[in-house]
C-alpha cells in the first residue's frame, strides 16, 4: 500500500449509485503502482446533493473528479470552462478544480475511446464508420471521430435520434437501423455504442455478411468482455478492439491532471480490471 500522508492529493468520482463504478478501482492500482501520495474515492451522492458535494470538494482541497450517471449533464451546467468535446456533446465526465477557485470540465469518453483503437495499432487515416447507436456514448463517440476527419454514418433503433446527431456534423449522416448490414462494404471501423449484448440485455444477431476483410470491428460494451458482436466479428477473421480498453483510456486524462503522471495502460490493469468485472 502507498503511503497517504496529510498533503495527499484527492480525486473521486461521483454518482449515484456508484458502487458499480470500476473508477476507485482502476486510479488507486496507479496511485500504487506510480507510488503517488494521492486517494480516489467512491462517492455516492444523490441530485439534490450534488453542487453542495462539489463545493464541499473544492473547500476540502480536491483536485477534481469524475462524474457518472446521472450528474454528468449537471455537471456540465456548473462549470465555468468547457473543452470543445464537453462543448460538443454537451456533458461532462471530468472535472478540474482550479486555484482560481474555477470549474474546468472535459469529456474524456471520445478521446479515449480513439487512444484504445490506436493502442491497437488502428489506422483512421481516410476511412468511413458506422456507429450503432445515438446515445450519450454514441454521442462521444461521433464526436471524437469526426473530429479526425473520419465519416461517419450513424444507424439507431429510433431513426430521427440518428438524423438528430447527425445533423451536427457535415461529416456524418444517418441511416435506417434495418439498412447498417448492407451498408458495411465500403466501412473501416464498425462501432456498438448501444446498450445491445451487455449481459442481461435480450439476445442479439449481428450480419457482418457484408463487411470487408479489413473492417475493424468495435464495442464500448465491456460486460460480457466478448460481446456478441465482438464474437461475430472474431469467427469472420476481422480485428477487434474491446471496450475495456476504452475504460481505461478514458480514465487516463483525469488521472494526469489531478496526480501528475499519465498513466501507462498495460496487461496487468486490463486483466486486473477484467477480473473485477466476473464478479
Ligand atoms: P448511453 O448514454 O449509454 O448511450 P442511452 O442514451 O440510453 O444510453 O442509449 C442507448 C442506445 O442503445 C440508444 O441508441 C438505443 O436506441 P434508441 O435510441 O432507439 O432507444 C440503443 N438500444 C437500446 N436497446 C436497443 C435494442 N434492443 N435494439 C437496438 N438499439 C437499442
Amino acid at each position: 500500500m502507498n503511503q497517504i500522508t496529510g498533503k495527499a492529493k484527492l480525486a473521486g468520482v461521483i454518482g449515484w449509485p456508484v458502487a458499480h463504478s470500476r473508477s476507485p478501482l482502476i486510479h488507486n492500482f496507479w496511485l500504487e503502482h506510480y507510488k503517488i501520495d494521492g486517494v480516489y474515492i467512491p462517492l455516492p451522492v444523490k441530485d439534490e446533493n450534488f453542487e453542495i458535494l462539489i463545493r464541499g470538494m473544492m473547500a476540502a482541497g480536491f483536485r477534481g473528479c469524475n462524474v457518472t450517471i446521472p450528474h454528468k449533464e449537471r455537471a456540465f451546467q456548473i462549470c465555468d470552462v468547457l473543452d470543445p468535446n464537453a462543448q460538443h456533446i454537451c456533458s461532462v465526465n471530468t472535472l478540474m478544480f482550479r486555484d482560481d477557485g474555477s470549474i474546468y470540465g472535459t469529456s474524456t469518453d471520445g478521446d479515449g475511446f480513439i487512444a484504445s483503437l490506436e493502442a491497437q495499432n488502428v489506422n483512421l487515416e481516410k476511412g468511413s464508420a458506422l456507429i450503432l447507436g445515438a446515445g450519450g456514448a454514441a454521442r462521444s463517440v461521433v464526436a471524437a471521430l469526426v473530429q479526425r476527419n473520419v465519416s461517419v454514418f450513424i444507424a439507431n433503433r429510433t431513426y430521427e435520434r440518428a438524423v438528430e446527431l447527425a445533423k451536427a456534423y457535415d461529416l456524418a449522416q444517418a441511416i435506417k437501423w434495418h439498412e447498417w448490414p448492407k451498408h458495411l462494404e465500403n466501412i473501416t471501423l464498425l462501432v456498438n455504442a448501444t446498450s445491445l449484448g451487455m449481459e442481461g440485455a435480450n439476445s442479439c444477431d449481428f450480419d457482418l455478411t457484408h463487411a470487408s476483410k479489413d473492417m475493424v470491428v468495435s464495442d464500448i460494451v465491456y460486460v460480457p468482455r466478448e460481446t456478441p458482436l465482438l464474437k461475430a466479428a472474431r469467427q469472420r477473421g476481422l480485428k477487434t478492439v474491446e471496450g475495456l480498453g476504452m475504460l481505461l483510456h478514458q480514465a487516463r486524462f483525469g488521472f494526469s491532471q489531478w496526480f501528475g503522471v499519465d498513466p501507462v495502460v498495460d496487461q496487468e490493469i486490463t486483466e486486473l480490471l477484467a477480473n473485477s468485472l466476473k464478479s
